[in-house]
């Protein structure tokens, strides 16, 4: 096999934002130069010749990407390639569109941000004090691996008392944040090659050793079921699992909410995770308890079909909206992960703690994974997820008055946008997310910015016309809407609708994409 083809394009002891490419032919068994990466930051180029020489020899023919760098005058190959699973995974659009909000408003642009989902509650009083009690009395070690004794019991107290669902404290691991709790489950039961035959498999691993090719091998795995539109994370999630996302699309005149006769038509023997969000971030729609049996009803038919149910926002909910735990309907626990968290309901985003209860054989495999990669949560931070528990019912009086809050922002946003010609909406019933429809203003030109084809363009004509921060429909796997947080005050909420309101309305109706 030919060395790699590299030209010399760096003079200086540091990395230049100029790089080279270089791609596998398998056919030649050459290399040939295909694209450019570019890179911002510095590196520091203090290297080893020696040891860089010796991985060349050795690893060349597994370059697919490098950068030259010199060093004492010498200039020499760098391997940039990222893995295969790194490269398939697509970044978070709602932080990007948070930190280029930040920044704006950092350089002095007065940006309303509505664009992340975080309450703009502070912590109850109550569990702030247990969390600074716990610091000064000293409990500021590691705790187990699943999460303090004191904790879990905590936890399974209330999955019975609230959600109807029997757990021991065996069965629960409390993780960094529901998002970790989520990572886990899907790493845990999703099986990379599910049905791939050995031959094929093999020939595949090779590929990927060699060009860290990412695209094929997801068609050859297990299947994660997401109806749409999704909370961002989950369809990158199966893909860092090397399954398959599997989108099931619902439209906002059915509420948003996934068609059990649609799922019905799509599962296969492959069909390995069906994630379910309610109230659902980020439509705010809640599935009724007849609907959520018509899906288990769906689901019992396939042995190899296992549940997540994604309960965070259950406390926030607005009546007659009830919450329903899919692991509590008949013959559903024994195939049904429930997680569930504390930074929504009792504003604990920075706290970072969530938990998974389910079957013991798959939560101890979440633990597994856990305990190799982050261990244990905060003990602080458990400490005062376990006053938030014992806060009351549903998180008693501080939690009714934060989604007593929420409801009259929702109740003005709709208002507010259902007075503006061909908006669809969908009354959320929960969390604190608007997820409305503005399709009807797409192939409109404005003067200065372009075409509006899109709800990432409408995002940005929004961004930089109205001031206004928010999400693009498309991160979540529908481009007709654009999200709303209106976790913010009523009087901030009050200034975005309008400025949204001005910068629609100079905008002339398109057709429809
Ligand atoms: C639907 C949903 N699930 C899980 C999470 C993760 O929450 P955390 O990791 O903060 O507990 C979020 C956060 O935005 C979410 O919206």
């Amino acid at each position: 096999m030919m060395a790699a083809k590299i030209s010399a394009i760096s003079t200086t002891a540091s990395l230049r934002d100029q790089s080279l490419a270089v791609g596998f032919d398998p056919q030649s068994s050459t290399r040939s130069s295909t694209t450019t990466l570019s890179f911002s930051s510095k590196l520091n180029t203090n290297l080893s010749i020696r040891s860089l020489e010796t991985r060349r020899r050795n690893k060349s023919s597994t370059i697919c990407s490098a950068i030259i760098v010199e060093n004492n005058s010498e200039q020499m190959e760098l391997d940039t390639s990222l893995s295969p699973r790194v490269n398939s995974v697509k970044p978070s659009k709602t932080v990007a569109i948070t930190d280029q909000a930040t920044a704006l408003v950092e350089a002095g642009v007065p940006v309303i941000r509505l664009a992340a989902g975080e309450p703009d509650f502070d912590t109850p009083a109550v569990i702030a004090e247990a969390g600074i009690n716990a610091i000064r009395e000293g409990y500021t070690r590691y705790t187990p691996n699943a999460g303090t004794l004191e904790l879990r019991t905590a936890i399974c107290k209330k999955l019975k008392e609230e959600n109807h669902i029997s757990y021991t404290p065996d069965q629960i691991v409390v993780s960094n944040g529901a998002k970790q709790s989520i990572v886990q489950a899907v790493l845990a039961v999703c099986s990379p090659g599910d049905e791939v035959k050995s031959y094929f498999k093999f020939l595949y691993l090779m590929l990927i050793a060699h060009c860290g090719l990412a695209i094929s091998h997801h068609s050859l795995a297990g299947r994660v079921i997401i109806p749409a539109p999704f909370w961002v994370s989950y369809p990158e999630m199966a893909r860092l699992a090397d399954a398959t996302p599997v989108i099931l699309p619902a439209s906002i005149s059915e509420n948003f909410l996934l068609d059990p006769k649609l799922l019905e038509s799509k599962l296969t023997e492959k069909s390995r995770l069906l994630i379910l969000c309610s109230p659902s971030n980020p439509t705010g729609s809640v599935y009724p308890r007849k609907l959520l049996e018509e899906i288990a009803r769906v689901v019992a038919k396939h042995p190899r079909l296992l549940v997540l149910s994604d309960e965070i926002y259950e406390h926030i909910i607005y009546s007659p909206a009830v919450h329903t735990s899919f692991a509590s309907l008949p013959g559903m626990w024994e195939r049904t992960l429930t997680v569930n968290g504390f930074s929504k309901a009792f504003a604990m985003t920075g706290w970072r703690l969530g938990y998974i209860a389910g079957p013991k054989h798959f939560v101890t495999a979440c633990g597994k994974i856990q305990s190799q990669t982050t261990s244990g949560a905060s003990s602080i931070a458990q400490k005062a997820a376990v006053a938030a528990l014992g806060m009351g019912y549903a998180g008693g009086e501080a939690v009714s008055h934060m989604v007593k809050a929420f409801r009259e922002r929702r109740d003005f946003l709709v208002t507010a946008f259902g007075e503006l010609d061909g908006v669809k909406i969908s009354e959320p019933q929960g969390a604190f997310y608007l997820f409305l429809d503005f399709s009807y203003y797409y192939g409109s030109e404005v003067d200065g910015f372009g075409l509006i084809k899109d709800s990432e363009s409408l995002c940005r004509y929004l961004l930089e016309k109205g001031q206004v921060a928010l999400v693009p429909g498309d991160a979540f796997g529908d481009d007709t809407c654009i999200r709303i947080s209106y976790a913010a005050s009523l009087n901030t909420l009050q200034a975005a609708a309008e400025r949204i309101k001005k910068a629609i309305l100079c905008l002339k109706p398109g057709v429809s994409v």
